[in-house]
């Protein structure tokens, strides 16, 4: 009997829903498992996939004309259905609308934060690891290490090699490490933060998830970090299955590989500079815009000011002889993406009289028309990547080392609650298959037919 350790009220929601869901599945395969769901290109397949609808991946989507959907919900609506703390949202509620599909009550919402915040420390080896070699190494090298170091503790790794475990049960053990996970991030990710930049401890006393997260990372519950925390943390947690962190963490847990081993994979793949590690380039970028407008004395004053508009606009130009403007373009949206837009919101309210967000909208302002000028991108749009360090910076987190941390964090959050359901479901191993240039070329050849080796 595998014990069920963590929000009861959760699992209990979660599994009232697995036999319709899984019935759902049944009858779409029994009834139409041979329907044409889209045809893809040789450039498809060479480029990365892109558009290829492959994966089915239960809790959210995204619609490259309107940004991300969390179970049907845009982030207006989600921010307008879930429980908050006063104004802000919480990763710990989209947790749960992500596994349930509905928001939690009160009740339901105290209950997960509870199983989330219990006083049991992280394992004494795992401290010690992150201590040893969070000052030498990259903060999410040793977040992906200290993941990896807990794997010891997975319950679904253990049951199953009792060879005991019925496939139906499967999402049991997953679920209770999911969440062992989610529990112990904070202070894990609170932890590499103090260790790398020299930071004090303070009494972790919030009662929310984000809050302890600062709390752990030594901020204390009044500090100007918290509220951005909350929004960044609630609106990183998933952007459907096809990039590249959710599809690693995904396909990893296809093989049946614990969360631990998942979430690790997933770490490594968010810490590339073509994903979630682009936040910190886009630091950089605003610093240099930042220097250049101190340079040549131009006041940062408001983006309806033509003369610090047209200094970026300069600057821009230049700059794309030789770059490409960071946190501008996506490998899938085709629009402003929907989380920079909620963050250039919230720095509205939170400061809105602060320098470097009104640097980051003035380049909003012309890098857009810039790039579209050029017509060399498909996407001239801001990610969420081109506000979320400022917004961080801003409050008091300065060191944009760490940001992909932070992301990873909420990151976590989506890409478990979509194992935990693949596990509920009963999905396969993940098993594409793939070409060479020379199947390609007589693919090219033969006017697209397949052979049959192929086929
Ligand atoms: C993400 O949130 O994962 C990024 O926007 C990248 C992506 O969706 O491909």
């Amino acid at each position: 009997m595998i014990k069920r350790r963590f929000s009861k009220l959760l699992m209990k929601a979660f599994e009232e829903q697995i036999p319709k869901v899984r019935e759902r599945v049944k009858t779409l395969q029994t009834k139409s498992g041979d329907t044409i769901v889209g045809k893809y290109t040789i450039n498809q397949v060479v480029q990365g996939m892109k558009g290829i609808n492959g994966m089915f991946y239960p809790c959210s989507q995204l619609d490259a004309d309107f940004g991300i959907r969390f179970r049907g919900l845009s982030i207006p609506e989600m921010d307008a259905a879930l429980p908050k703390l006063g104004n802000e949202m919480l990763p710990e509620a989209v947790f749960w609308l992500l596994c349930t599909g509905r928001a939690p009550t009160a009740e339901e919402l105290k209950d997960i934060q509870t199983s989330l915040n219990s006083a049991q420390e992280m394992p004494a080896s795992t401290k010690e690891l992150i201590t040893r070699v969070a000052k030498d190494l990259h903060p999410m090298t040793t977040l992906s290490m200290a993941i990896l170091d807990l794997q010891r503790n997975s319950e679904f790794a253990k049951e199953y090699s009792k060879g005991t475990l019925k496939k139906d049960k499967f999402w049991i053990p997953t679920y209770n490490d999911s969440l062992n996970i989610l529990r112990l991030l904070p202070e894990i990710a609170g932890l590499i933060y103090r260790t790398k930049f020299g930071k004090s401890a303070v009494p972790v006393d919030a009662k929310d998830w984000s809050g302890r997260y600062a709390n752990h990372m030594g901020f204390k519950a009044d500090a100007k970090v918290l509220p951005v925390l909350r929004e960044y943390l609630s609106i990183h947690t998933d952007h459907e299955g096809g990039n590249v962190s959710a599809h690693t963490g995904y396909l990893i847990s296809s093989a049946l590989s614990d969360a631990y081993l998942s979430v690790s994979g997933m770490i490594n793949g968010l810490a590339g500079p073509l994903h979630g590690l682009a936040n910190q380039e886009v630091m950089r970028f605003v610093h240099a815009v930042d220097a250049e407008l101190q340079k040549n004395n131009v006041q940062v004053t408001s983006v309806d000011d033509p003369k610090f508009t047209a200094e970026v606009e300069k600057f821009i130009r230049n700059w794309l002889k030789t770059g490409v403007v960071p946190g501008y373009g996506h490998g899938k949206l085709r629009a402003i993406d929907p989380r920079f837009t909620a963050l250039k919101q919230l720095s509205h309210k939170l400061m809105p009289r602060s320098r470097l967000c009104t640097i980051v909208q003035g380049i909003e302002k012309v890098a857009t028309p810039v790039l579209k000028s050029l017509g060399k991108v498909k996407n001239p749009y801001p990610n969420v990547d081109a506000h979320s360090g400022v917004l961080l910076y801003e409050t008091g987190l300065k060191e944009f080392e760490y940001y992909t941390v932070v992301f990873a964090v909420s990151r976590a959050i989506g890409v478990l609650a979509n194992i935990i359901w693949a596990r509920a479901i009963g999905l396969n191993i993940e098993r594409p298959g793939s070409l060479t240039l020379e199947s390609l070329e007589k693919i090219a050849k033969d006017g697209g037919k397949l052979s049959s080796d192929e086929e």
